[in-house]
């Protein structure tokens, strides 16, 4: 996982190939609430591990559920319904399937058993109106102070006197989360009578109410409704509330799909395909009916009960206009199709937009026109015209999870025949940890791109220059693959002393390094299957690599090797060849200068720390040696690149090296 606060995502040609989705979301938040609140044990199967849901475990925690971690499972051990801690402070993020729950359960629960208890969340949560639901649960007989703003959070719920004998009116046209809230929240509380609650106004995002619906009976509790407007939650079971039904397991996010279902529609052409596992046509999720837009548009969708497979339909993709009121989050994975359609795609009532993780019609507006589309924005509704000419853009995200993803979808601009293709910054990337932590990895799993698009930054030097910690420190933190070019030269010599192959044996030598079985994984370097790690550090296989890549003919056998590290979304590369041989049209090239005495003097500081004993100028002679033999070889001699930059990193720390290199990597970036 990178560490920059920006990821580049090289123009993108092509998709092929399976995804496993997290859990959903809005399931994941409602099953947890539900569990934190039953009798029972609940045991939670693919629940979703992102930011949103590890505020909702940490405040159920805080209320003093028991959670327990079995692998891939939760376990929930609930209250029954009886609040077990009378004061805390919950911190819910930018949750709003935390928030919104919660308030009216402390409310309701603090008001029928007493109680104290504060909401509060990140600055965005603040900004987020709430008040409608606060009025309901005032009108129950709540006491609820908003310590903020009117009608935001912050909020303290304390305690007051129920009264559930009228029905109670609700907004349902701002945010459908105030009606499932109360869904939620009210069976806690019920007697031996039953409670309504009536929605004001046209309830938007209705299929999060059947999914609230389809839950709480999961849970023992059924709502009758009349036409989506009248709400009836029956009189309590003498069972109490909520009832553990023991299992349950929670499906793929069908919000999460839509990236991938748009990237199946855009790029998987020619026999390719998107295979998407984790929902499907027995989905629950309101946003799958997103596979009906994406259609409509042009993909070609094939749906098993829980997968979809994705291909490219029509292209360029059909614009449409669309009311996406029942499915606003997904509705923004069509704003970000829209960059490849054949026209203007329209897409209205969509008002909750503005509410959301930030206000997304503005800011997608901003960011699409930043690539070169024309957009228009209204109050409710948002049209965006393809880019006539495509710009490489550094997009912001505003912490809004859906603006990272969608808007990594503009780097499959080659298709809409960008020429040459450009890149897409993503700022902010990691806050797709909302939903989706691993959004990036999956999506460069499954996407294709020219090898010269590619980014790379080479680091090469001479031994001991340092140059395998910087190349992996950079490594790790732009997200890129890291090829240590050393260690296939050492793999060779090891397998050759392992096999009796002499030093001089060319031939031999060549057609073992053409079939190294070498991998990488985990911090270990494995030879056909052994751990070799330390093996390739003795100082035997060093000299032994540096005496036989002297040969043109393993230079050739391993360059193939070398070139297949070359992946999205990017490669360090260190060695002696890398920036002048192998990839001569690396962005940047990166040469080290630590003189021979500095190097000894750092090798020998290295192995006294390893409890080994060392003798200075016998290091020092030796990477003398070293240096020489590399310098003067007849092939791919030692030497800097023509256009490498010299970093003398002496005095160096290896922080401040780093920082240096990521400092030239900005300004060769074209995102200034
Ligand atoms: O970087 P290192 O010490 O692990 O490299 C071991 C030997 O391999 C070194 O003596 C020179 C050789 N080598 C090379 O010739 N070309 C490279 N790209 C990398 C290493």
């Amino acid at each position: 996982m990178f560490s920059t606060p920006f990821l580049d995502i090289a123009p993108l040609t092509g998709a092929d190939g399976c995804v496993r989705l997290p859990g959903s979301k809005s399931i994941s938040n409602r099953v947890l609430l539900l569990a934190g609140l039953s009798a029972g044990t609940t045991t939670l199967h693919d629940l979703l591990d992102s930011d949103d849901t590890q505020v909702m475990l940490d405040a159920l925690r805080a209320l003093g559920c028991t959670i327990e971690r079995e692998g891939e499972r939760v376990r929930v051990t609930g209250l029954a319904g009886r609040l077990a801690v009378r004061h805390a402070r919950l911190f819910l993020g930018n949750a709003g399937t935390a928030m919104r729950p919660l308030t009216a359960a402390l409310a309701l629960l603090t008001a029928a058993q007493g109680g104290d208890f504060e909401l509060a969340g990140v600055e965005r949560m603040h900004e987020r109106p709430i008040g409608d639901l606060v009025d309901a649960l005032r009108a129950f007989g709540c006491q609820i102070d908003e310590l903020g703003a009117a009608g935001y959070p912050p909020l303290r719920v304390h305690g007051g006197t129920l009264d559930l004998s009228r029905p109670i009116r609700v907004r349902g046209d701002v945010s459908s989360q105030f009606l499932t809230a109360l869904l939620l929240a009210l069976p806690l509380v019920t007697t031996d009578r039953a409670v309504s609650v009536e929605v004001e106004g046209e309830l938007i995002s209705r299929p999060y109410v059947e999914i609230t619906i389809r839950l709480l009976a999961r849970f023992g509790v059924t709502i009758q409704h009349e036409a989506w407007q009248r709400f009836t939650i029956p009189p309590r079971s003498a069972a109490g509330a909520f009832r553990s039904p023991g299992d349950v397991h929670v499906e793929g996010d069908a919000s999460s799909a839509s990236y991938f279902i748009a990237l199946g529609a855009i790029a998987a052409s020619d026999g390719k395909r998107i295979r998407i596992e984790g929902v499907g046509s027995d989905s629950i999720q309101g946003d799958i009916a997103f596979t009906d837009a994406a259609e409509a548009m042009g993909a070609d969708i094939t749906r098993g009960a829980n997968w979809l497979e994705v291909r490219r339909g029509r292209w360029p993709l059909r614009a449409i206009r669309l009311d996406c009121n029942h499915m606003p989050d997904a509705a923004m994975t069509l704003a970000a199709m829209a960059l490849y359609a054949d026209g203007t795609t329209r897409l209205d009532n969509i008002a909750s937009w503005r509410v959301k993780e930030t206000d997304r019609i503005a800011a997608m507006a901003t960011e699409l026109r930043k690539l070169g589309a024309t957009v228009v924005e209204g109050a409710d509704v948002i049209e965006v015209a393809p880019p006539a000419q495509w710009r490489a853009a550094a997009v912001h995200t505003y912490d809004d999870h859906r603006m990272a993803m969608c808007l990594s979808l503009a780097a499959l601009n080659p298709l809409a025949g960008a020429d040459p293709g450009v890149p897409v910054r993503i700022l902010d990337p990691r806050c797709v940890g909302k939903t989706f932590p691993d959004y990036f990895e999956t999506l460069f799993g499954v996407v294709q791109a020219e090898p010269a698009a590619i980014p790379v930054i080479t680091v090469d030097g001479p031994s001991a220059s340092g140059k395998g910690t910087l190349a992996a420190a950079l490594a790790t933190a732009l997200g890129f693959h890291y090829l240590d070019s050393g260690a296939l030269y050492r793999a060779t010599a090891l397998a050759a002393l392992q096999a009796g192959i002499a030093d001089d044996d060319r031939v031999a030598l060549a057609r073992l390094g053409a079939n190294l079985d070498l991998r990488f994984a985990a911090g270990a370097t494995l030879l056909e299957g052994v751990d070799v790690t330390d093996a390739l550090r003795r100082e035997e296989v060093g000299a032994m690599a540096s005496r036989i890549s002297a040969g043109p003919e393993l230079r050739d056998a391993l360059r193939a090797l070398q070139l297949s590290f070359r992946r999205l979304p990017g490669l360090v590369a260190d060695g002696r060849d890398m920036g002048s041989v192998i990839f001569p049209d690396a962005q940047l090239k990166v040469f080290l200068t630590a003189s021979a005495e500095e190097r000894a003097a750092r090798r020998h500081k290295q192995l006294i720390s390893k409890g080994f004993s060392a003798n200075i100028e016998g290091l020092l002679a030796d990477l003398q040696a070293r240096d020489a033999r590399d310098r003067n070889r007849a092939v791919s001699p030692l030497a800097p690149a023509t256009d490498a930059l010299l970093l003398d990193n002496s005095g160096l720390t290896i922080e401040a090296s780093v920082a240096q290199v990521l400092a030239w990597w900005q300004e060769r970036s074209p995102f200034r």
